[in-house]
């Protein structure tokens, strides 16, 4: 995390967001999201999913975008990864971090990469190897997303102490950075603070990310409740796009522009210029004319006198 930020933010919704649209984003309207949004700010932006495009056709362009997105000063680029194929097409793109995946609950990890949880163990393994064979300078973070970890579509609650265990097995088997995601935004605050704090307790230094969707509404709640409890790196999307296609039901990510608000109200610098980050869902509104935007303060705008936590453009003009 950069040492001028209090809370560290990636951007999700060109891989979460886009991966549940079925219209394709045109190659040249996903570079102007990323070259807007990363200009107001943003540190990090999960960029595209390394998986099979006869799957999801969304990223067949993903080679293209991490290129473009690499020639962005400062930008830690991510993208998503289900297998050791996918891990050998991100490393050969040059990104910052890959994030490998993974599901608490077994049926969701059969539905989402068609194995058992312990093939997926397996392979983060071989990709651990395969990153530590590569020269230091050259090697990407790897960050493990354990799916479903506050609740399943299919299977309904996941048990606490199985989420402690995979973020254990994680850890161990050399995760860089550990999401833990509300993948069907099942999670309200009191689950939040118990999950986070024993995972943060079980895996020690390893950075513990938030990652919550906002199907019922608590996603900016859950996440109030994650920094409560120490939590400093979050996932949002930007117009809260987002939903896993495996998981029945699932919707939205919590929306960026709504959790810088609250972050860079309360007086936490996120580095990010709110208004130039409500500027970017004209990109959106453009380009995907189909998909409906959510969020309070990109419709609403920011109140009178609002004060950010980092300098905003138009103050310093
Ligand atoms: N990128 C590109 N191609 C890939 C690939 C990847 N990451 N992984 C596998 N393939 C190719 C294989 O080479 C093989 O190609 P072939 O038919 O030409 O020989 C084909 O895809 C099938 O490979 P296999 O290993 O049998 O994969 P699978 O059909 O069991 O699918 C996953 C497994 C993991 C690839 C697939 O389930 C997946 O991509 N899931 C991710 C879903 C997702 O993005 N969910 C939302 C994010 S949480
Ligand atoms: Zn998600």
């Amino acid at each position: 995390m950069r040492s001028d930020l209090d809370v560290h933010l990636c951007e999700v919704g060109m891989r979460d967001g886009l991966q549940n649209v079925a219209d394709f984003m045109p190659t040249a309207e996903k570079l102007a999201w990323l070259e807007a949004e990363a200009a107001a700010g943003m540190p990090e932006m999960e960029v595209c999913s390394f998986v099979p495009p006869k799957l999801i056709p969304q990223f067949a362009d993903a080679s293209e975008v991490c290129e473009r997105a690499l020639r962005i000063p400062g930008l830690t680029v991510a993208a998503l990864i289900p297998n050791l194929k996918g891990a050998e097409r991100g490393i050969a793109a040059g990104v910052h971090k890959l994030s490998f995946v993974i599901s608490v609950s077994e049926s969701h990890n059969q539905r989402n990469v068609r194995r058992s949880r312990e093939e997926s163990v397996a392979d983060l393994r071989r990709i651990v190897e395969l990153v530590r064979s590569l020269d230091p300078k050259k090697r990407p973070k790897l960050a493990v997303g354990l799916s479903t970890a506050l609740g399943c579509t299919i299977e309904g609650n996941v048990a606490e102490s199985e989420v402690v265990r995979f973020a254990e097995i994680m850890a161990e088997a050399g995760a860089d950075e550990i999401a833990v995601p509300d993948t069907v935004g099942y999670a309200n605050p009191a689950q939040v603070r118990r999950v986070f704090k024993a995972v943060m307790a079980a895996v020690g230094k390893i950075p513990v990310a938030a990652h919550f969707h906002d199907t019922r509404g608590l996603g900016i709640a859950n996440s109030l409740a994650a920094l409560d409890v120490g939590v400093r790196n979050f996932d949002a999307c930007l117009a809260g796009l987002g939903g896993c296609p495996y998981a029945p039901g699932a919707s939205g990510n919590i929306v960026m522009e709504d959790l810088v608000f609250l972050l860079e109200g309360m007086g936490l610098k996120t580095g990010v210029d709110l208004e130039r980050l409500i500027k970017c869902r004209e990109i959106i509104a453009r380009a995907l004319p189909n998909v409906e935007l959510h969020g309070g303060v990109g419709k609403a705008g920011l109140p009178k006198g609002f004060h950010a936590a980092t300098p905003q453009a138009r103050a310093a003009e």
